[in-house]
C-alpha cells in the first residue's frame, strides 16, 4: 500500500449495525487512521434502520476496534478525535426522503472535515437491497457530487447467473462499471496478492510454471468455526455459493493467469478473465458426481470440547443438505495448464484455519541411482496464506553423515512470523484501493458472470441428486471420498498447517 493519505472522503456504511462492520470495516478505518492513510478529513456516516444516537454507534465502534483492530486504542484524545469522524443515522432503505436528510448531513460533514465531494458508498446489505439503494442515491442527488462517487458491494453477488446478471444489470443503470467495486476480500489479503510477485519476478519460478513440470495444485481454505450467527444466509448458500464462486476461484485465476502485459487493473482482469474462460465446466450431474464432493457436518468434537450438527444450528432447516463442505477436481484447459488437476477444499467446522495453495512437482526423471533407490518425495511450492503469512519450499537433500539417505527438507519464508510485523487487514488494502480508484483487486462483471456459468451446473446437479451429501464429523477433515479425488490419480492432499520449527513436520489430518 503506498505510503501518503488518502484523498478526503466521506464513508457511507450501510448495514452499520451489522456483523461485517463490526468485525471488520471499523478496525480497518481504524487501522488506516492509526497508520496515517486517514488524516483528519474524512467522515464515516453509519446507516442502518435500527434507532440509535450518535453517542451509542461510536460506543459500538469502540468496542468493535477493542476487539478486532489490529492496532490497540491509544488514549483518550486519540479516540475522542477519530470517534468526532463518525455519525450515525437511521435510515429506512424503501424511503427515498431518508436519503434527502442524508444529503443534508453529508453536506454538513463535508464542511466540517474539509473534504471535497468523495464519496465511497459502501453497501454491506443483503443483494436484495443493492437496486433501491443505488436508485434513491441517484434521486436523491447523493450522485451529484463535485468529487468522484463510487459503489463497494458485498458479496453474495446473486445466487446464480440469472440472479446476478439482473442484479449487474439494476446497479449498472445507476453506476458505470468503473464505479462499481465489488468485494472479494480474499483478493486483499497479502499472499494472494503476493502469488503474482512471486510468479512473475523470479526466474527459478515462472519457467517451471506449467504442465512440464507441475503435476498437481491444491487450494485449501479451511475454518474451524461452523456458520455462527448466520445461519440463515449460509443455509441457502452453502460452501459452493459463500467460498467457491468467490474465493477459490479467484485463487485459481491469480495462479493460473498469463504475465499482464502491463500492470494496469484491466490488464490484469483481462487475463484472469482469460482463466475463469478456460476453467472446464462440468457437461452432466454424473461428471459433477466424479469430480466434487460434498459435504455437511454432524456432530463433532473440537479441541475437547463437543459441537453441535450444522442441521442444529440457529436459523438452519433441521432437515437441510446444504453443502458445508466442498472439493472438487478442476482443469484449466488451455496451452500451460491442460492436464493438471487443481484439487480445491473447503469446509466449515475442520480442524484447522488455514488458508493454502500447495504446488507440487513432478518427479524427477527416474534415474536409478537416485530416485529408484530413494524414494524421492516431490518438490512441493507452498503458498501460506492464513494465518501463518509466507512461503514454503519442500525439496531433497542428503541426510547429513556416512549413510547415504535422502530426506525431505525445508525452505521457510515466513512473512508474519516476527513479532512487530503487523501486516495490513485484508479490508485495509481493499478500502484504500476503493478510495485510490484502483479495482486491479476487486472483481469486475465479467469474471463474477463466469465463475457463476461454472458454478451452475454443479449446484443443479446437487439439486437432481445424482450424489450425495455426506456427513462428516466436525472438527474431521471433511469426508474421506475428497481424498479419493487424488487418489484416483495416484495423489494425495498434503497436509496444511504445517509447522515451521527446525524440520519438516506436517500436522497429520486426523
Ligand atoms: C467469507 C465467507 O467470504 O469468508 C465466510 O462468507 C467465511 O463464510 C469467510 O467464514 C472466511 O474468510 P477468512 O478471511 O476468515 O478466511
Amino acid at each position: 500500500m503506498e505510503s501518503l493519505p488518502l484523498e478526503s472522503t466521506v464513508f457511507f456504511i450501510f448495514g452499520a449495525t451489522g456483523d461485517l462492520a463490526r468485525r471488520k470495516l471499523y478496525p480497518a478505518l481504524y487501522s488506516l487512521y492509526c497508520d496515517g492513510k486517514l488524516d483528519e478529513r474524512f467522515a464515516v456516516i453509519g446507516l442502518a434502520r435500527r434507532e440509535k444516537t450518535n453517542a451509542q454507534f461510536r460506543d459500538d465502534v469502540y468496542r468493535s476496534i477493542k476487539e478486532f483492530a489490529r492496532h490497540q486504542l491509544k488514549d483518550e484524545e486519540h479516540w475522542n478525535r477519530f470517534a468526532d469522524h463518525f455519525e450515525y443515522m437511521p435510515l429506512d432503505i424503501d424511503d427515498l426522503s431518508g436519503f434527502y436528510k442524508l444529503r443534508e448531513l453529508t453536506e454538513r460533514m463535508n464542511e466540517k472535515f474539509n473534504i471535497l465531494g468523495n464519496r465511497l458508498f459502501y453497501l454491506a446489505l443483503a443483494p436484495e437491497l443493492f437496486a433501491t439503494v443505488s436508485n434513491h442515491l441517484k434521486n436523491s442527488g447523493l450522485l451529484d457530487s463535485e468529487g468522484w462517487t463510487r459503489l463497494v458491494i458485498e458479496k453474495p453477488f446473486g445466487y446464480d447467473l440469472d440472479s446476478a446478471r439482473k442484479l449487474n444489470d439494476q446497479i449498472r443503470t445507476v453506476f458505470q462499471e468503473e464505479q462499481i467495486f465489488r468485494i472479494d476480500h480474499y483478493l486483499g489479503k497479502e499472499m494472494v496478492q503476493n502469488l503474482e510477485v512471486v510468479r512473475f519476478s523470479n526466474a527459478f519460478f515462472e519457467p517451471l510454471w506449467n504442465n512440464k513440470y507441475i503435476a498437481n495444485i491444491q487450494i485449501t481454505l479451511s475454518e474451524t468455526v461452523g456458520v455462527e450467527e448466520r445461519g440463515g444466509y449460509y443455509d441457502k448458500s452453502g460452501a459452493l455459493r459463500d467460498m467457491g464462486q468467490n474465493h477459490i476461484l479467484q485463487m485459481i485465476a491469480m495462479i493460473a493467469m498469463e504475465p499482464p502485459s502491463r500492470m494496469h487493473p484491466e490488464d490484469i482482469r483481462d487475463e484472469k478473465v482469460k482463466v475463469l474462460r478456460s476453467i472446464r465446466k462440468f457437461s452432466s450431474p454424473d461428471e459433477v458426481a466424479r469430480m466434487v464432493v460434498r459435504g455437511q457436518y454432524a456432530e463433532g468434537t473440537f479441541k475437547g470440547e463437543k459441537v453441535r450438527a450444522y442441521r442444529q444450528e440457529d436459523k438452519v432447516d433441521p432437515q437441510s443438505e446444504t453443502a458445508t463442505y466442498f472439493a472438487a477436481k478442476v482443469y484449466v484447459d488451455n496451452f500451460r495448464w491442460s492436464g493438471v488437476p487443481f484439487y480445491v477444499r473447503t469446509g466449515k467446522r475442520l480442524p484447522a484455519k488455514t488458508t493454502e495453495v500447495v504446488v507440487e512437482f513432478k518427479n524427477v526423471p527416474d534415474n536409478v541411482y537416485l530416485a529408484k533407490k530413494h524414494n524421492l518425495e516431490p518438490n512441493l511450492l507452498v503458498f501460506r496464506v492464513n494465518p501463518v503469512e509466507g512461503i514454503y519450499i519442500k525439496f531433497n537433500a542428503k541426510n547429513p553423515g556416512a549413510d547415504f539417505k535422502i530426506t525431505p527438507v525445508a525452505m521457510d519464508f515466513c512473512q508474519n512470523c516476527n513479532i512487530g510485523i503487523n501486516t495490513p487487514e485484508a479490508y485495509e488494502r481493499l478500502l484504500c484501493d476503493a478510495v485510490r480508484g484502483d479495482s486491479t483487486y476487486f472483481t469486475r462483471w465479467d469474471e463474477v458472470a463466469l465463475a457463476w456459468e461454472f458454478v451452475d451446473p454443479i449446484a443443479a446437479a446437487w439439486t437432481e441428486g445424482k450424489d450425495r451429501l455426506i456427513r462428516y464429523p466436525a472438527g474431521s477433515w471433511g469426508p474421506a471420498e475428497a481424498a479419493e479425488l487424488l487418489a484416483r490419480d495416484g495423489f494425495k492432499w498434503w497436509p496444511v498447517n504445517g509447522q515451521r520449527e527446525g524440520e519438516l513436520i506436517w500436522v497429520a489430518p486426523s
